[in-house]
């Protein structure tokens, strides 16, 4: 039966009391971690948000009626207990911060009992995925979850109190809105009130902050959520959080100045970790050259070699083909992997397919200096020494080499050297590398929508110098685009935007958008723009992302309170689910045979 709280008041949190208040009476509230009865004495674990406390209750303190109660405690019942602190008896336990005291218990209510949980809310669980999220409100109770989601809320509030200081104003913006242009596909709500239509759930607040600007509030933050319908992985939700800001009259590196200073604060704040300033920027190109993608992780070296120059009129046609055909041959160094097993090798060559790669070449030197290679036999002793000299390669070493368009040859390279740096442990777990990318391309071609779209999105400015290609080869305009990335994560991104009417139609236009579609979509900020609006530019951390780094934690899920699976259903609200006719009748909306994805 569960009892009052009545007359009782939680004096502190379990790990609030410490060996300072030995001798003073306290209340303590919270669930039963952990029972024993030793016969004459009872041992409770009791667990709150902040820890662990034990409390002993013996019948010569609390009365036989409590005994008895005490005696009924079972893992996860929510009690209230009153007592003394005294010195542990028993041996110190120096892993729990209240590990040298004890709470003599002379009053015990039981405020709710509990049934036997599916799993044991323990730190470290095993318990299987779809288990924990079916039982999220129980899986959230494991210390672990605890500690990501109070560093969510510590480094929300650091947010808010540093951009606050640096003079932003904390604005919402709509959730029941017009499709926004990120690019992922939109969720949608019907209205009721004008059936057949629909607002789009925001994938950011972009248009919103740029048109604050406008209104002339100078300086905006938000931290809001977003939707974003798309393939999800480990760093992804359909619905996420952004720290959002945008900034008038400032240049990039206005922008990269005050969020430097921000990201500084958070990781000291947060985690206890000095960022160095400034953060070390690299442009989109020479990232791609050098690591073979736009969010390279720098903890470790292996980079990306270019050997096309090398290997153009060889005897090997996979390589000399590649180069003809305007793409190019590339290799990576594995230093001291010569003797790695043909299995392995086997393995990474599967790897490599799984990012286009035709084929992978492989070539190990052996302490001789001799080679075992998978394609020494297409060329000769002097294009193989060429090869082995443009990458440095050592008796001892491994070079592996892919050859293709070059886009291929990037995903395949940027993510072998990736998969070999984690299996060989190459990574310092404990280093926070942050690295600005700045300079991407505008655009890129999509061959899918057979047109141009925007890399970031289409408000986003050109470099000055740039403008004039838009004409004539918009594939090479630079944008004044720019992403922070933290240990090859993509934590945020944003840009200069384009304030210039002519300039914004001429982008519209080379997306492949008329002057009607442009105006039909985006209309209010082109009219606002004719209003008098400010330079602004902007940025957006995915906040999951920065905290899953801060916590060291393996998924995204791990640091928000009620995640999505991959398919984007909710395992604990079983949500999405069917409505009544009658909501879909008002909603003048009929469901056909639901598509197959
Ligand atoms: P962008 O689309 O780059 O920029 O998003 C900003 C940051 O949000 C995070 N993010 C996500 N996190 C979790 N799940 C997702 N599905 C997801 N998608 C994005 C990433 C990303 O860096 N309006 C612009 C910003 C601007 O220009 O100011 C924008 O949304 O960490
Ligand atoms: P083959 O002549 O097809 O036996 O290929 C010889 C070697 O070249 C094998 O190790 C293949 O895996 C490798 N190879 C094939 N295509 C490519 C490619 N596009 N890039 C790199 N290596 C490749």
């Amino acid at each position: 039966m569960a009892e009052s709280m009545k007359g009782l008041h939680r004096s502190h949190r379990c790990t609030e009391v410490s060996n300072k208040d030995i001798g003073k009476a306290v209340t303590v509230m919270g669930w039963v971690q952990k029972s024993r009865n030793k016969g004459g004495i009872i041992f409770v674990d009791l667990r709150d948000r902040s820890g662990l406390l034990q409390v002993i209750f013996e019948e010569s303190d609390i009365g036989s009626e409590g005994f008895k109660k005490a005696e009924c405690l079972k893992s996860e019942y929510v009690i209230a207990v009153t007592g003394r602190v005294e010195a542990r008896l028993g041996a110190v336990n120096d892993k729990l911060a209240t590990g040298d005291i004890e709470i003599r218990a002379h009053e015990l209510r039981i405020l709710s009992e509990a049934d036997t949980p599916p799993f044991p809310i323990e730190e470290a669980s095993r318990t299987k995925d779809d288990l924990r999220l079916k039982y999220r409100y129980l899986d959230l109770r494991r210390p672990d979850l605890q500690r990501n989601l109070i560093l969510r809320s510590k480094v929300a509030n650091v947010a808010r109190q540093f951009l606050t200081g640096e003079g932003f104003l904390e604005i919402e913006t709509p959730m029941l809105t017009k499709s926004t242009p990120e690019g992922a596909r939109d969720y949608l709500v019907p209205s009721r009130v004008h059936p057949g239509s629909f607002y789009a759930l925001p994938q950011s607040p972009q248009l919103f902050k740029q048109l604050l600007m406008c209104s002339g509030y100078d300086r905006y933050f938000q931290i809001v959520k977003c939707f974003r319908d798309e393939d999800l992985r480990a760093d992804r939700q359909p619905e996420f959080t952004q720290i959002d800001m945008e900034l008038s009259f400032v240049d990039v590196d206005d922008v990269i100045d005050v969020n430097e200073r921000l990201l500084q604060k958070l990781f000291k704040e947060g985690i206890g970790i000095d960022v160095k300033l400034p953060i070390q920027r690299m442009t989109y190109a020479e990232a791609m050259r050098r690591f073979g993608t736009d969010k390279p992780d720098i903890r470790f070296g292996m980079e990306l070699q270019d050997v096309s120059e090398i290997v153009k009129s060889c005897g090997f046609g996979v390589f000399a083909n590649a180069v003809e055909n305007g793409g190019s041959v590339r290799g990576i160094k594995v230093e001291g992997q010569a003797e790695m097993p043909r299995k392995r090798i086997d393995a990474l060559v599967e790897y490599a397919r799984d990012f286009g790669a035709k084929g992978l070449a492989w070539l190990s030197i052996n302490q001789d200096v001799s080679y075992k290679s998978s394609f020494a036999k297409f060329m000769t002793e002097d294009e193989l020494s060429a090869l082995v000299a443009a990458m440095e390669g050592k008796p001892g070493d491994m070079l592996l080499f892919a050859a293709d368009e070059d886009e291929t040859v990037f995903a395949v390279l940027g993510n072998l050297r990736l998969e070999i740096a984690r299996s060989l442990d190459l990574i310092n777990k404990d280093e926070y590398k942050f690295l600005w990318i700045t300079e991407f391309p505008l655009l890129e071609y999509s061959k899918e929508e057979q047109r141009y779209v925007a890399k970031h999105h289409p408000f986003t400015m050109a470099m000055e110098e740039d403008l004039p290609l838009l004409d004539t080869d918009p594939s090479r305009v630079r944008a004044k685009a720019y992403d922070i990335t933290l240990n090859g994560t993509e934590i945020g991104g944003g840009s200069v935007r384009i304030y210039q009417t002519d300039v914004q139609e001429k982008m519209f236009k080379v997306l492949g958008f008329s002057r009607e579609e442009a105006y039909e979509r985006f209309g209010f900020l082109m009219n606002a723009f004719r209003y008098g609006v400010p330079p602004h530019a902007g940025l957006a951390y995915g906040l999951d992302r920065l905290i899953m780094l801060m916590a060291k934690a393996d998924s995204i899920r791990d640091v928000i309170a009620f995640p999505k699976v991959k398919d984007a259903s909710c395992l604990m609200t079983e949500a999405p689910g069917s409505v009544d006719d009658k909501q879909l009748k008002e909603l003048g909306i009929k469901i056909s045979n639901a598509p197959s994805i």
